[in-house]
């Protein structure tokens, strides 16, 4: 999501005649487009900031502006501790901001407005210079905005707001343009995209369009080879959704269902709203639509109260599904959530633990699972083609490294032999 809102950024401040540079020290403007989803990414951004300090000292007509999640959580308070910012732009601003830089008022240096009713812009495609290059063979598409879960570690419903389903005709408009250049490969960007059309209308007529239908339109627009979605929240996922990775040919085989734990108890604590039966239900349910379906997962270990029987039902999970991969973190406190008040937190040292040991038996899990393709063929996207050096992904998601002689382009799509299989790739020859 943080990828697609730099594109924005870029988009927007290309169409005012600025260009992206490489080298920091000859920029006339810093943008740091920020995550504050652990303390951790957030530590970063002010270090950055500390950096640059000492650059606005050296060029005092450098600007800096800092945006997204970090800038919408601390608003006037990050100007109050880094002086030398020049703009703070929200979640809900990033696509205003070339007119908010030109501004120069003390009272616009922090654009954090948010809105229940906000729409997401319209796409236009003269803004993306890179859409007729070579780079531009696949593109995220947002289809949502913010979230009404509250899940409570998350910071996510502060930072990006209520949950906004953008209007279907923009999305299926956008995805038209992509393919006319050449996009091959589409993800729909979501929260929670499982909920698309329920907290507001996407249609201009009254009725009901739901996120399966959303994934039948823009599969049947002809150039899109491969369609993705992230991300699913387990407890909104359909019998509707689960069919399409059955009926839909162009929907890759993949889905990243975060489950965060293995414990009911501490589901209900994180306010998930389902417990480990009804999640492996599901699983069963997507395994029986689409034998072949990768699922990735993402786990936070250490949530206040977690004990060591708590954690080990999440290893126990791991065992259950043996997901393809995983994304694993240590809990960390975020301003304002529910989780942050609670009593029982987990030291530091337990976290470091049961998050090497959760990331270990995964590695082998992955190596496994990675292994039996190891003699088999899979079709892959050609994602970089630098000399020698071929890499591409399968419909599951899997990295490809490919020893090939011929030249190729991003976006190619060509059967290859899988040869070796490691924990986080696969190597093939072109067949
Ligand atoms: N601490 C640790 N991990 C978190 N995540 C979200 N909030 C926190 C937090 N406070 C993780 C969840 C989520 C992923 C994007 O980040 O696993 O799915
Ligand atoms: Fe955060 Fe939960 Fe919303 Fe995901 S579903 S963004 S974890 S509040």
């Amino acid at each position: 999501m943080n990828e697609r809102d730099s594109e924005i950024i870029s988009q927007g401040l290309a169409s005012h005649g600025y260009s992206a540079s490489q080298i920091m020290e000859s920029a006339d403007i810093v943008i740091i487009n920020t995550c504050s989803i652990r303390a951790k990414a957030e530590q970063k951004v002010m270090s950055l900031l500390g950096m640059l300090r000492k650059e606005k000292l050296l060029r005092p007509e450098l600007k800096i502006c800092v945006a997204g999640c970090v800038a919408q959580q601390e608003g006037n308070k990050l100007l109050n501790r880094m002086p030398h910012v020049d703009l703070v732009v929200g979640t809900q601003n990033i696509y205003n901001i070339a007119e908010l830089l030109e501004k120069k008022t003390a009272q616009s240096k922090v654009a954090t407005s948010m809105s229940d009713t906000y729409t997401i812009p319209r796409f236009i495609p003269e803004q993306d210079q890179a859409l007729h290059t070579a780079e531009s063979y696949k593109k995220f598409v947002t289809i949502m905005q913010g979230c009404n879960n509250y899940c409570t570690y998350c910071i996510v419903p502060y930072t990006r707001g209520r949950e906004i389903s953008r209007n279907k005709r923009d999305i299926i408009d956008e995805v038209n343009v992509l393919v006319d250049c050449g996009v091959r490969e589409i993800t729909l960007l979501g929260q929670n995209v499982n909920s698309y059309g329920i907290a507001n209308s996407v249609t201009e007529g009254s009725s009901s369009y739901a996120f399966p239908d959303l994934l039948h339109e823009v599969a049947s627009i002809h150039g899109v080879e491969r369609l993705r979605f992230t991300t699913s929240h387990p407890k909104d996922l359909s019998s509707d959704l689960m069919c399409c990775f059955r009926d839909i040919k162009n929907l890759c085989h993949q889905i990243h269902l975060p489950v965060q734990a293995g414990s009911d108890s501490i589901l209900q604590k994180m306010n998930r709203k389902y417990t480990i039966e009804k999640y492996l239900q599901k699983v069963d349910a997507l395994r029986s639509y689409c034998p072949d379906i990768a699922i990735t997962t993402d786990i936070i270990v250490g949530f206040p109260g977690e004990t060591d029987q708590d954690f080990a039902k999440t290893l126990e999970l791991l065992e259950t599904v043996r997901y393809d991969g995983s994304f694993s973190f240590k809990y960390s406190d975020r301003p304002g959530t529910k989780s942050t008040g609670l009593a029982d937190k987990v030291d530091e040292k337990t976290k470091t633990e049961r998050l090497s040991r959760f990331q270990a038996r995964q590695n082998e899990i992955s190596l496994e699972r990675n292994s039996a393709f190891v003699g088999k063929t899979l079709r892959i996207m050609v994602e970089s083609a630098q000399s020698e050096k071929l890499q591409g992904r399968s419909e599951y998601n899997h990295v490809v490294h490919i020893e090939s002689t011929s030249n190729h382009t991003p976006g190619e799509i060509f059967d290859v032999h899988i040869v070796h299989a490691g924990e986080h790739s696969l190597q093939a020859r072109r067949n």
